[in-house]
């Protein structure tokens, strides 16, 4: 693969130069972009040694300027490692300041960012909001890990290993940050589609959930190496490949049928459970009577499955929601992220076309924050979530 290699200003470049060993070793073609703060850290003959080639550093030394769009349309994959904190700032906010934010600017090719930073920069929450900007994009993360740092403190910051780097590389599929065997040994299980509950032996009440977006996302976590157990409410769309798919028909059926395969690793809530159920379900057909009018049904709260998992004493390590709105859409997601106690809620507004439709446009909510994803292809939205997902374990 060509691999364009962006290295800003942090103590850790000295590892880069490992992976682009490694890299090379692995048999891809690399060119390097060494920025000035890259440049205090390790020297630009180094990395031409190790890459074999020339190292691009000045936007307008002659050779760059005419050539940043060329160098631009060149990698198959752009790796910024380390990425400072400066760096994902402009990355987010598309600043052109100088030959490796342009040309981060001017590529298509998917990106993946190995951050290096004090702990404490790490955690701001102007870094945080630029991460969840550029996650919201489609760059993918490798690390930051937890540990020792430069300075004589620890925390979350740590460059990524250089080995471990080039695994999350080779995982990483375009646009989605992870691939095949990134989840390989972790359980998942994922609800999707309606419920369906009965007022009779013949009607029932249910709602317009298609299970496509649940669906997708089993697919998606099987295509990482996932166990996947799917327990999905009545649907019509197939049951996804090397996925185990148990039917079920009301959210008390949901519900026994999730407890019953823990334990599991991540679990993702993508059904639309009714959150009411007929209290007495008639046991035969209900009539009408001539002159009686029409009947009123006595509904009762039906189970939280998600609020059950969350608390549940074998709690999967991983559980994401999902939230339905058709206004405040961020924030009742939030607020829906406290009462059910789980760690990711996906919010959508389904007051347009989302519901039984093919695209979905979500909102990835957390405690650290909120990511505003463009509107794609539920399956494209399930591939992004799967990776999300991957990324967490790997970390
Ligand atoms: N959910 C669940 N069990 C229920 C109801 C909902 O597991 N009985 C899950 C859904 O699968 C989804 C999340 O909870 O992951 C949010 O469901 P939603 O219907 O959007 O929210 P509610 O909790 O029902 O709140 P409200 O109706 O007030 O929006």
């Amino acid at each position: 693969m060509k691999l364009l290699v962006i290295i800003s200003g942090s103590v850790a470049a000295f590892k880069t130069l490992m992976f682009i060993r490694l890299a090379r070793a692995a048999g891809h073609e690399v060119r390097a972009i060494l920025t000035e703060g890259g440049a205090r850290f390790v020297t630009r003959e180094a990395v031409a040694a190790l890459t074999g080639g020339p190292v691009h550093h000045d936007l307008w030394a002659a050779e760059e300027s005419i050539g940043h769009i060329r160098l631009a349309r060149w990698p198959e994959r752009i790796v910024v490692a380390p990425a400072s904190a400066n760096m994902l700032a402009r990355m987010a906010h598309g600043l052109t300041t100088d030959l490796a934010s342009t040309v981060l600017l001017a590529s298509r090719a998917p990106v993946l960012v190995a951050p290096a930073m004090n702990p404490a920069m790490w955690e701001h929450p102007a870094t945080q909001a630029n991460i969840a900007m550029l996650r919201g994009r489609g760059v993918g993360f490798a690390g930051p890990i937890e540990g020792a740092m430069a300075e004589p403190e620890s925390g979350a910051g740590r460059f990524i290993e250089p080995a471990d780097l080039l695994a999350a590389l080779t995982e990483a599929r375009p646009g989605a940050g992870a691939g095949a065997g990134a989840l390989a040994g972790r359980h998942a299980l994922v609800t999707s589609g309606p419920t369906h509950e009965p007022i009779d032996p013949v009607r029932y009440i249910a709602n317009r959930s298609s299970g496509r977006q649940g669906h997708a996302i089993a697919a998606a976590l099987a295509a990482l190496g996932a166990r996947v157990t799917l327990v999905s409410g009545p649907v019509s769309v197939a049951d996804p490949a090397g996925v185990r798919v148990q039917r079920v028909e009301t959210a008390r059926e949901m519900l026994a049928a999730c407890e019953a395969a823990l334990p599991a690793d991540i679990f993702v809530a993508a059904a639309a459970v009714a959150d009411w159920r007929v209290a007495a379900e008639a046991t035969q057909k209900m009539k009408k009577e001539p002159g009686a009018g029409a009947p009123v049904l006595n509904m009762a709260l039906n189970p939280d499955i998600l609020a059950t998992l969350s608390r549940h004493a074998a709690r999967p390590r991983l559980v994401v929601g999902f939230a339905a709105e058709t206004e405040q859409v961020v924030g009742h997601a939030q607020a829906k992220l406290a009462r059910k106690g789980c760690d990711w809620v996906i919010a959508n507004d389904v007051s347009g076309d989302v519901m039984g439709g093919l695209e979905n446009r979500v909102h990835l909510v957390t405690a650290q924050g909120v990511e505003d994803w463009p509107r794609l292809p539920k399956e494209e939205v399930a591939s992004r979530i799967a990776a999300r997902i991957a990324e967490e374990f790997r970390s």
